[in-house]
């Protein structure tokens, strides 16, 4: 395993029970003090997709802004927010997916991406995967080819992975619990 990893790992603080009892929430705010953490975060998602013809990062609202635009400078792609419903200006296309109690969108301008543009989805983390899973809907639906969805945390007890249809997944670290 890389040796940068380790560091990246302990840095990520475990809140228990947030935001409700039973909740061990992943809270990357912590990773992002630690500057070499941080540093060597986004240098191991360079690594891996600098020479993959990725003309788009799109990252998921709200931890997905964090992560993908310093990607996204450094591979010479564009940026695009994948937002919560109602916060975009322009016309938009949403797509609807489940949480543990009702749904939830999220929304991409129109425009942002053409057909046949190659593009990377990023989040900070997957649990059920139902986030992800839109995202990747999203862009397919307008023509875009989603090479790879990419998180800084796993939950692997929760099987999110199995839910993106066979897309492939890359994570630095796997967290415990739901
Ligand atoms: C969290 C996390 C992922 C999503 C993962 O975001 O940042 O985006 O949940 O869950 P899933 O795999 O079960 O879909 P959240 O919706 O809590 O909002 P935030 O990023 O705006 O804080
Ligand atoms: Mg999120």
């Amino acid at each position: 395993q890389d040796p940068r990893i380790a560091r990246i790992s302990s840095s990520i603080r475990i809140i228990p029970d947030f935001p409700k009892p039973g909740i061990m929430f992943q809270d990357i705010t912590t990773l992002l003090l630690d500057t070499k953490a941080f540093k060597d975060t986004i240098d191991l998602f360079v690594e891996r997709y600098r020479d993959q013809n990725i003309s788009v990062v799109a990252g998921v609202e709200a931890r997905g802004f964090i992560f993908g635009p310093p990607i996204a400078l450094a591979i010479g792609a564009k940026f695009v927010p994948m937002r919560k419903p109602k916060k975009l200006p322009g016309e938009v296309i949403s797509e609807e997916y489940s949480l543990e109690y009702g749904t939830d969108k999220i929304e991409m301008h129109v425009g942002a991406v053409q057909t046949g543009e190659r593009a990377l989805v990023i989040d900070d983390l997957i649990a059920t995967g139902g986030t992800l899973c839109a995202a990747i809907k999203l862009l397919e639906r307008v023509g875009v080819t989603v090479v790879e969805c990419a998180c800084v945390i796993e939950l692997p007890e929760l099987k999110g992975r199995a839910k993106l249809g066979g897309k492939p997944l890359f994570v630095l670290v796997e967290g415990e619990g739901a």
